[in-house]
C-alpha cells in the first residue's frame, strides 16, 4: 500500500557481480569479490544516503543451461554463483538505520512455516526491515535442486501459492500483538489468551501453529509479489503490499496498473492497498555522447558467448541447441514448431525487433547492451520519471537497477536524480519512520 503519492524507491542489486556487470570499467574496483561483504555494506550506506526504501535481492536458486549444459554458464557468469541473499542482507541492515530490504522466498519449493518464522526472526534482527518477494517459481534448473523433473504446472504452482499465504497469514495472526508479557515479578512470559494454534490443512500443507515467534516489529513483513499472468495478478491483488512489474512503455505500464487495481477490488480491497514497483534499468549522463561511449563499454565487457546463454535462459529455452550464427527467425520458426515451452511472449517480441538476417549471436548481444529505459541527465530523468509516476496513479515508485558500472551507477543516481526529486517534492528528504513498513507504504 502506498498511502502518500510519493516516489518510492527500491534498487536492485541482485545481480551486480553477473552478466559482465562485474567487469564494466571501474565495477567492484577496490572491493573483495563475490562473498566478500564490503561492496554491498557501502551500497547499503550509499542507498540510505540517496532515502531509498529499500535494497532487493532477486532470486532463482538453479544454475542456467544451454543446450542441455552448465559449463558455459559456469564459464561466463551467467547468474551464477548465487549465494542465498539472507546473510548479506542482515549484514547490510547492520551498517543501516533506515534502509529496507527485500529478498526473494520462493512459494513453490518452500514451506511456509519455515518462511514465516524465518521472516519473523529477521524482522526482530533488522529492527523491522525486512521484506519478502514471493514468488512463484518458474526457472526449470530450480525445479531439479528441489526433487522435480522440471518446473511444475502453473496453475499448480498458483493453487501452492495461494495455500501458502493463507498459512502464512495464519501464522502471523495465532501471536496478538500484545501477547507478551516477560514480567519478572511473576515469570510469565506470554498471554496464552493471545496465543492460538491454526490447525491448518489443506491440499498441501498441515501446520499446527502457532508460529512460535514473539510478535515482530513490523506485524508482518513487508510483501511483495511479482507474478504477471492473471493468477500472478490475483495473487497480488490480495496479498500484496507492493507488486514488482515491468513494461517497455507507458501505455502497458498504465494497462498493468488498471488490471492490478482490478485485482485488488476484486479482493475486497482498494488499488491503494498495492502499489507498484516498476523495474527498470537507469543510466544517467550528462549528454548523449556520454551515453553512447558508455554503451560502447556495456557492449565490450560483455563475452559474445555469456550473451548467448543469456538469451537462452530469458527465451527459456535452456535445452534447445541455439546456433550463435543461425537467424533468429528460422530458430524461432523452429523452436514453434517443436511446442519445447519457451517464453513465447520474449519469442514474439525477438521477431518483432529484428529482421530475416539477424543472427542470434548479434540478437544476444544487442539485447544485453540495449539502452536503458530512463537514460538521459538527471532532469530528463526526473522528468521522465514523474510522467510513469503520475501516468499509473502515483501509487508505488521504482526499482532502479544500474548496467553501467556498481557502484558507479547507482551513487550518479542517489548523487544526481535524488536531489532533484527532492527538489521537486516527489521524494521524501529524510525517513517517515524505523521500520521498511513506515517508509515504503507510507
Ligand atoms: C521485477 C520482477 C522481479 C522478479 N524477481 C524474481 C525472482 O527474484 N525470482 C523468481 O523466481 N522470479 C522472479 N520474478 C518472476 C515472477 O515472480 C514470476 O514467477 C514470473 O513472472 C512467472 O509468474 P507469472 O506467470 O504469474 O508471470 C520476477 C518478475 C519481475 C517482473
Amino acid at each position: 500500500m502506498a498511502r502518500s503519492e510519493l516516489i518510492h524507491l527500491v534498487c536492485d542489486i541482485s545481480l551486480i557481480h553477473t552478466l559482465a556487470k562485474w567487469r564494466y570499467p571501474g565495477s567492484w574496483n577496490g572491493h573483495g569479490m563475490y562473498g566478500d561483504p564490503s561492496l554491498y555494506l557501502d551500497l547499503a550506506r550509499l542507498l540510505e544516503h540517496g532515502r531509498f526504501d529499500g535494497a532487493f535481492f532477486a532470486d532463482v536458486a538453479g544454475t542456467p543451461m544451454i543446450d542441455g549444459q552448465i559449463d558455459d554458464t559456469v564459464e561466463w557468469g551467467v547468474a551464477w554463483p548465487r549465494h542465498d541473499p539472507l546473510p548479506m542482507a542482515i549484514a547490510m541492515a547492520g551498517v543501516t538505520k533506515h534502509l529496507g530490504f527485500v529478498t526473494t522466498m520462493s512459494m513453490t519449493y518452500h514451506h511456509p512455516f519455515n518462511v514465516a518464522r524465518l521472516y519473523s526472526s529477521i524482522d526482530h534482527v533488522t529492527g523491522g526491515r525486512i521484506a519478502y518477494n514471493a514468488v512463484v517459481s518458474g526457472f526449470p534448473q530450480e525445479a531439479q535442486n528441489f526433487g522435480y523433473d522440471t518446473t511444475p504446472d502453473h496453475e499448480w504452482r498458483y493453487r501452492r501459492a495461494e495455500e501458502f499465504q493463507d498459512v502464512v497469514d495464519k501464522l502471523f495472526r495465532s501471536v496478538d500483538p500484545d501477547a507478551m508479557l516477560w514480567d519478572r515479578e511473576t515469570g510469565r512470559v506470554a498471554d496464552p489468551a493471545k496465543v492460538r494454534r491454526i490447525d491448518h490443512e489443506g491440499e498441501f500443507f498441515k501446520v499446527m501453529g502457532p508460529l512460535p515467534c514473539a510478535p515482530c516489529p513490523q506485524g508482518r513483513p513487508v510483501q511483495i509479489q511479482a507474478g504477471q499472468s492473471p493468477s500472478g495478478m490475483k495473487l497480488a491483488g490480495r496479498w500484496a503490499d507492493m507488486q514488482f512489474a515491468s513494461s517497455s512503455n507507458l501505455e502497458g505500464m498504465a494497462a498493468h496498473r488498471a488490471q492490478l487495481d482490478a485485482a485488488a477490488i476484486a479482493a475486497g480491497r482498494t488499488p491503494r492497498d498495492v502499489g507498484i514497483l516498476w523495474s527498470a534499468p537507469f543510466h544517467v549522463v550528462s549528454g548523449e555522447a556520454e551515453a553512447e561511449a558508455d554503451r560502447r563499454k556495456v557492449a565490450d565487457s560483455i563475452p559474445p558467448r555469456m550473451a548467448h546463454v543469456f538469451l537462452s535462459q530469458w527465451w527459456g529455452v535452456d535445452g534447445f541447441p541455439m546456433n550463435p550464427r543461425r537467424t533468429v527467425h528460422e530458430t524461432v520458426a523452429e523452436l514453434k514448431e517443436t511446442g519445447a515451452g519457451p517464453n513465447w511472449g520474449y519469442l514474439d517480441l525477438a521477431l518483432r525487433m529484428t529482421d530475416s538476417k539477424t543472427t542470434i549471436g548479434d540478437y544476444a548481444m544487442t539485447r544485453m547492451a540495449a539502452p536503458a529505459f530512463f537514460t538521459g541527465t538527471p532532469e530528463q530523468i526526473a522528468d521522465r520519471m514523474e510522467e510513469v509516476h503520475y501516468g499509473t496513479g502515483a501509487n508505488g515508485g521504482f526499482m532502479v537497477s544500474t548496467k553501467v558500472g556498481v557502484p558507479g551507477g547507482i551513487a550518479r543516481f542517489v548523487h544526481e536524480v535524488v536531489p532533484v526529486l527532492q527538489r521537486r517534492g516527489l521524494m521524501r528528504k529524510e525517513y517517515a519512520g524505523p521500520t521498511m513498513r513506515d517508509n515504503l507504504l507510507n
